[in-house]
């Protein structure tokens, strides 16, 4: 079995393992990924010529059999007709006249779980789009039972955020490397690894070092883990700052950014979710901004200047009472300086949250990256070495020196 990796020690969050291995008749080898309550969610491989079975349902086992094939070439043969299912597709016992024959033309590997017969179809089934930081199809969505087939692309972050109590969420890799991010730790998971959230386990961030393809399950999708990433207001402060000359990238850059200076510090990966939020949304109040202002290519006057100075404040109001307000803070202080030189309120020193010096430094980083109307960007070294002159002025030293640490190859 090749999917085993190294536990990185302090790794409490989640549940990060090889499975167990066993057999079931036929000799058919598997991986058990989650137990559930309505069963176990397995991994099974299949040799080449070897076959599989799904006989149509007794009284004793009237369960839909889902199965998604991930690689190799399998035939299905039902009744006198027969089929080359392709890698990525799925099939479910509801939907054919058992019995059901899988044979496999070339070693083969899929998933398979069980959801019971009266569970209807929810809407999510079928549904498929792009929000925000990832591609996304619904395979199968059943009553709170639900598979998902999910893209993040090279550079994006997502969260795994936990259903509640009785949830049992697998997050499989199908291809590419995806990293945990929390703790000093963290590991990196490849084709076939997998991790588990159950219950009120935290919130995990995850890093796609390539582009990555995956599959999330849930047996109780209640909200759906990654919906709040569809969220308008997201996409709302990632408009805003096209408008104000960045590219669109800019606040996912600056999520990345700031997660990995999070992780340098030692954060928990709670506060490293509001932080990824909070650097998502750190400008949305820009919003509230004319844009003749915004856009002004001279100097700007003092009243001009105090409109402006309003956006961190107009922010986190527009985060109030929605499910994205443990961002509000952080949005409201992104502008806060250590000294007291910041706006709008001169907070100073520890008045601050960590997660918004974070948020400020990464901001000007990338701020000093990135061509702007009124000059050119400067070298990476040059911006480092811009960003070191602020340590324990403008900016706490250590968080200058994680953000060096995690980020200075960027
Ligand atoms: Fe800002
Ligand atoms: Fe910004």
């Amino acid at each position: 079995m090749d999917n085993v990796f190294l536990l990185p020690e302090h790794y409490t969050d989640i549940e990060l393992h090889a499975g167990q291995h066993g057999r079931f008749g036929q000799n058919l080898i598997y991986t058990s990924l989650a137990k559930t309550s309505y069963g176990e969610l397995i991994e099974g491989y299949l040799s080449e010529g070897q076959t599989l079975t799904v006989m149509p349902a007794n009284q004793y086992d009237s369960m839909i059999d889902v199965f998604f094939f991930i690689d190799g070439d399998i035939t299905a043969h039902v009744g006198a007709t027969s089929r080359l299912l392709r890698p990525q597709t799925l099939l479910s016992s509801d939907k054919i006249d058992l019995p059901l024959k899988l044979e496999a033309q070339s070693k083969a590997r899929y998933l398979h779980f069980q959801a019971p017969p009266w569970m209807k179809p929810n809407p999510n089934e079928g549904k498929k789009g792009k929000a925000n930081n990832l591609g996304f199809e619904f395979l199968f969505s059943r009553g709170s039972i639900e598979l998902m087939f999910g893209t993040l692309d090279e550079g994006r972050t997502m969260h795994a955020i936990p259903e509640g109590e009785g949830a049992v969420e697998v997050y499989y890799i199908i291809d590419g490397l995806l990293s945990l991010e929390s703790r000093a730790n963290s590991a990196i998971l490849k084709s076939g690894d997998y991790f588990v959230a159950r219950d009120h386990i935290r919130t995990q961030a995850c890093f796609a070092n390539t582009k990555v393809n995956f599959l999330y399950f849930s047996n109780l999708a209640k909200n759906n883990g990654i919906e709040i990433f569809h969220n308008e207001l997201i996409n709302l402060a990632s408009e805003v700052e096209q408008k104000d000359g960045y590219t669109a990238d800019h606040c996912h850059r600056l999520q990345r950014l700031s997660v990995r200076t999070a992780k340098a510090l030692g954060l928990g990966s709670d506060e490293i979710f509001r932080l990824g939020l909070g650097a998502l949304l750190h400008d949305l109040g820009k919003v509230k901004v004319p844009l003749e202002i915004l856009n002004k290519p001279g100097k700007l006057n003092n009243e001009e200047w105090a409109v402006i100075k309003e956006h961190p404040l107009q922010g986190s109001k527009m985060l109030a009472n929605t499910e994205l307000e443990i961002a509000a803070t952080i949005v409201a202080q992104h502008h806060e300086r250590l000294d007291g030189s910041g706006y709008p309120f001169k907070l100073k020193g520890n008045e601050i949250l960590t997660e918004s010096y974070i948020v400020a430094v990464a901001d000007t980083f990338d701020a000093m990256t990135t061509d702007r109307s009124y000059r050119k960007a400067l070298s990476t070294e040059v911006a480092l070495a811009e960003i070191k002159a602020l340590a324990d002025k403008k900016i706490p030293k250590e968080i200058i020196d994680a953000f060096i640490k995690a980020n200075g190859d960027e």
